[in-house]
């Protein structure tokens, strides 16, 4: 059987997803969350998710805040909220998004999920368990790493930028996409962007890096709103995006960058 995870070129289409493989797929909540809920865009990943899960695929999928959670954490702390409970107010927003996607996603569980543990009976039942936020301090991203070493599943992140980049694409003109990187070096470019306040803005948070890394997760973060490259990833066909992998095999180095001690000038 083919390797579903191998980012390399294969047959141009057409593949089907592995039956065998379980895919938590983590929707950014930047990805899908702009002024408003982007909801062409929810309606399109809920429609290739739904398509592939008939074909025989598995899922778990977690959705993220965005913008309004941004909104709601200002307004929490200008309130006087503690940390904890902003994060706590943040959580109901991306609880508030995911019960979003599932009135488009076909084979959902129609309620938002709260436990870790029950995402394998919903799967086995045939349905789709979709989360938000679970606990104060973590990501929806972190939430779907756990997912993942729960169910052996591969780590899918969607997000507005087409993969993990040696410094933050959006500010710095020399930033370069890698194809594949190893756990290590994912650890050393996150850990020194990471902050834990709520609302913080990085790729992979550091307690996200750590889970994969622990598990040996596999990776994939992709752009959220390309569906044919999303479409090829999840059928294993190349496709434009990162993906994070075993110490052992070959990490590509960024054009941008030389040597990993390069990370510590790096400005992201
Ligand atoms: P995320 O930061 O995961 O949302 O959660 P996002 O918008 O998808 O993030 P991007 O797209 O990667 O930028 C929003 C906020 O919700 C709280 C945190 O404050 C987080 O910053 N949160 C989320 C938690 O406290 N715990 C969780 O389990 C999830």
């Amino acid at each position: 059987m083919f390797d579903l995870f191998e980012n390399a070129a294969q047959t141009p289409s057409g593949n089907a997803p592995d039956s065998t493989k379980t895919f938590v797929v983590s929707i950014g909540g930047s990805a899908v969350i702009g002024d408003k809920p982007n909801t062409t865009l929810m309606a399109k990943l809920a429609s290739l998710l739904s398509t592939l899960h008939k074909e025989g695929c598995k899922f778990a999928v977690v959705v993220g805040g965005g913008k309004t959670a941004r909104e709601y954490i200002a307004a929490a702390k200008t309130l006087g909220a503690n940390n904890f409970i902003t994060d706590l107010v943040a959580i109901r927003v991306t609880r508030a998004n995911a019960l979003l996607l599932i009135q488009a996603l076909e084979g959902a569980y129609p309620e938002v999920q709260t436990d870790i543990v029950n995402a394998r009976a919903v799967i086995d039942s045939g349905r789709i368990p979709v989360f938000g936020g679970l606990v104060p301090g973590f990501t929806t991203d972190t939430v779907a790493a756990l997912l993942s070493e729960f169910l052996g599943a591969a780590f899918v992140n969607l997000t507005n930028v087409d993969g993990i980049y040696s410094t933050d694409p959006k500010r710095n003109r020399k930033a370069a996409r890698y194809d594949k990187l190893s756990y290590e070096k994912l650890w050393r470019l996150m850990a020194r962007s990471d902050s834990r306040e709520p609302g913080s803005h990085v790729v992979l948070d550091s307690f996200t890096c750590a889970i994969l890394k622990r598990s040996k997760i596999r990776g994939l973060v992709l752009a959220a709103d390309d569906l044919a490259n999303l479409e090829a990833c999840l059928r294993g066909n190349a496709f434009t995006g990162t993906t994070i992998q075993d110490e052992g095999a070959e990490a590509s180095k960024a054009p941008a960058e030389e040597t990993a001690d390069d990370l510590e000038d790096v400005d992201y």
